[in-house]
């Protein structure tokens, strides 16, 4: 009986990727990004997009049980090829915040309560694992505590009952070999209620280095969230924790209530991961990618606009590519063009889109040998820069965490990149 455990990158499926296989269960360890995958040795391993459809049936073959992260883009289909490929029992991770009043509308829960729901109308055997506030979530003050800046937040006072990522993956273990968490939603929390504040002081002890908080207004956390995650979600925490300072966090089930064994503290994880909050030894400041490397990781969404906006203008993607290098380091020799953009294509591919840039207008020769846009050229940049803008819009009114991420990502680098490009112009 394989069991397919999906999203198998991530932190709580690499833990029931290691559980299953200690126990000797054979285990199919998927990811959108197999050759990324670091898996026990001996694991089979498979390709598995949840947004993609086509990956399914290959993915599921053989496979009786699922451990499912909570993508609601493909769903139905998902269901209706894990039915068809005889699959039993699927666990999925979902969260607590299905459970919140409100939950319908709330883009945090959203998500995990659409596939709630296709499971529950499935005719596969489902557990809902629902856990509240992950002990993983203190990495995001790793930053501040690395350089040995105050930790900011907008409500320090907030309480959560973080919960070890590994005693959700040992539950997990549990509701995918055996029966006894077949067809329950179960709320998990970790086993004490501690303020933000105080788990800052953990980590304090912990690392032996003092931790200042800053305080901060709800309008910057705001801004600041708005910078990696879409509106509604950021709207979304900030209620959450301002609720949260009310008293202490509820505690639900944990390992000991539901498997008899302790749940793990917030205490044990930081001292598991406390490299992850030592001092940021001092490194010089690495050389911007070009914005080649930064288009390449573009999402689909953001490539396709680009591509319909540099049809209209008669260019290819390696055109615009070859565009954005020389904008990136303009005036700039032919020879680093073609060393950059060798990973894309061979010299007289590159030449020849070089050349027929020229032939447009929209590079120049400053001198022999050299390259740097044209006003022309600076306005080709300047619009598909407006098209990825608009993406800003889509984002805000929610798109998956992974594509807004690496969206914004695309967008700083494009954004720097131009203003570079404008202030290089305006020098005489
Ligand atoms: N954080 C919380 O407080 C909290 C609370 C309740 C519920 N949850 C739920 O828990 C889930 C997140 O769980 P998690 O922390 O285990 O997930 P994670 O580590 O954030 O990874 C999520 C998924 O992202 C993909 N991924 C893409 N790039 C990655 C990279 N460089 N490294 C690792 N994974 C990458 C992986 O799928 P592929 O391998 O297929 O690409 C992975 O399964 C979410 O669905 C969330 O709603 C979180």
């Amino acid at each position: 009986m394989t069991i397919l455990v999906t999203g198998a990158r991530g932190t709580v499926a690499q833990a029931v990727v290691a559980g299953l296989h200690s126990a000797g269960v054979p285990v199919r360890a998927a990811s959108a990004r197999p050759a990324e995958l670091t898996v026990p040795a001996g694991v089979d391993t498979a390709e598995l997009g949840l947004d993609r459809p086509e990956t399914f049936a290959p993915a599921l073959r053989g496979v009786r049980r699922v451990f499912l992260y909570p993508e609601p883009a493909g769903i139905e289909e998902f269901v209706r090829a894990a039915e068809a490929a005889g699959v039993e029992h699927v666990v999925l991770l979902s969260s607590s915040t299905v459970t919140r009043p409100g939950a319908e509308d709330d883009p945090l829960a959203r998500q995990s309560l659409t596939v709630e729901r296709a499971l529950a109308a499935s005719g596969l055997a489902w557990t809902f694992l629902r856990p509240d506030a992950f002990t993983v979530n203190a990495l995001a003050w790793a930053h501040a505590l690395t350089r040995s800046l105050p930790v900011q937040l907008p409500f320090p006072d907030a309480q959560v009952a973080s919960i070890h990522p590994r005693d959700i993956a040992d539950v997990a273990v549990a509701a995918l070999t055996g029966d006894s968490l077949t067809g329950r939603a179960v709320t998990l929390t970790g086993p004490e209620s501690l303020a933000f504040r105080e788990q800052l002081a953990v980590i304090a002890e912990v690392t032996g280095r003092p931790v200042t908080v800053q305080e901060i207004s709800r309008a910057e956390a705001e801004q600041q969230m708005a910078a990696h995650m879409p509106a509604g979600y950021v709207a979304s925490l900030l209620d959450l924790w301002e609720a949260a300072c009310d008293g202490p966090a509820d505690l639900a089930d944990t390992t000991a209530t539901l498997l008899g064994r302790p749940a793990r503290t917030f205490r044990q994880w930081v001292e598991e991961n406390s490299d992850a909050f030592a001092p940021a030894p001092e490194q010089p400041e690495p050389k911007p990618m070009p914005i080649g490397y930064w288009l390449r990781r573009a999402d689909k969404a953001l490539t396709d606009a680009m591509d319909a906006l540099l049809a209209g203008h008669g260019l290819t993607r390696l055109g615009w590519q070859v565009l954005n290098v020389v904008a990136d380091e303009a005036p700039v020799t032919d020879a680093r063009v073609l060393e950059v953009m060798a990973v894309h294509a061979d010299a007289p591919t590159l030449t020849a889109v070089v050349e027929k840039a020229l032939a447009a207008g929209w590079l120049t020769r400053p001198a022999p040998g050299q390259l740097a846009l044209t006003g022309d050229g600076r306005t080709r940049l300047a619009e598909v820069l407006a098209r990825v803008g608009a993406f800003r819009e889509r984002a805000a009114a929610g798109v998956s965490p992974e594509e807004y991420r690496t969206t914004m990502r695309v967008l700083e680098r494009l954004t720097a990149n131009a203003e570079s490009a404008g202030a290089e112009s305006a020098t005489p």
